[in-house]
């Protein structure tokens, strides 16, 4: 049985204080309504140590959104992965399109984060995912498949574990477009075949796989009860409880 994770990434919103005001809010609505999923927020760094303070108990899991692909020295404006943990922070994104996209991350240097996270015995949530123009020429499973064995070299069967995967089509991501619940499944049905190939079927089989792009009250149902989707990583409809609480308790 593949456990529901629901993720939120705040992305580059929510100061210190409004992050915990609302991480405090945010917890105590989940714990009234009862939510029963894998819960996880990614504030950003400044962020996280307000939150984790804020939500301290509850059992929501406080994640950063990036991290360096050293262990320390002269990165100019960069976060170690022990920085994180030094702090209490065990879970790391990494890979998110944005990041791709906007500062230029290769799978190459995805790959080292991702090694060196599980050295650091951390968890990765590792968001793979195409452009509208990849999946309109019919490149959607070659994009998939290279993302995922370049990010995933060199990572054992027995660190798998430790990896969920995000599928996020970017033209999904912050558009209010979402990909049919039935596109989406196929897309994360070719990701668990290609992890049964690269690693095994079991493996495949307790892969946590979460959608994400423009996930929101209204399509989430639709969405978790594809065979395939096992969770969903959210944005926008992350940053407000009226917004994510009734995502998070889509089971309800
Ligand atoms: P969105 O972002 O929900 O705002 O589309 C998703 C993401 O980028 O993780």
């Amino acid at each position: 049985m593949r456990k529901p994770y629901i993720a939120g990434n705040w992305k580059m919103n929510m100061t210190p204080s409004a992050g915990a005001a609302f991480a405090s809010d945010l917890a105590r609505a989940a714990k009234e309504a009862g939510c029963d999923v894998k819960m996880m927020i990614a504030p950003p760094f400044v962020t996280i140590p307000a939150v984790l303070e804020a939500v301290k108990g509850t059992g929501i899991i406080v994640a950063a959104q990036n991290m360096n692909d050293h262990k320390s020295g002269a990165y100019t404006g960069e976060v170690s992965p022990e920085m994180l943990k030094d702090l209490g922070v065990n879970t790391v994104i990494l890979g998110h399109s944005e990041r791709r996209s906007y500062y230029g991350e290769s799978d190459e240097f995805i790959n080292r984060k991702v090694l060196l996270a599980i050295e650091e015995g951390m968890d990765v949530v590792l968001c793979v995912g195409e452009t509208l123009e990849e999946r309109e020429s019919g490149r959607l499973e070659a994009v998939l498949s290279s993302q995922l064995e370049g990010d995933l070299k060199d990572v054992k069967a027995s660190d798998m574990a430790r990896i969920t995967i995000a599928y996020e089509p970017v033209w999904a991501i912050g558009t209010g477009k979402t990909a049919t619940p039935e596109d989406a499944d196929s897309a994360h049905a070719f990701i668990r075949g290609r992890i049964a190939e690269m690693y095994s079927s079991d493996i495949a089989q307790n892969l946590i796989i979460q959608y994400g792009g423009s996930v929101n009250a209204s399509n989430v149902k639709a969405l978790m009860a594809k065979e395939n989707i096992d969770g969903a990583l959210v944005g926008g409809a992350s940053l407000s409880v009226e917004k994510f609480l009734p995502i998070i308790t889509f089971n309800k």
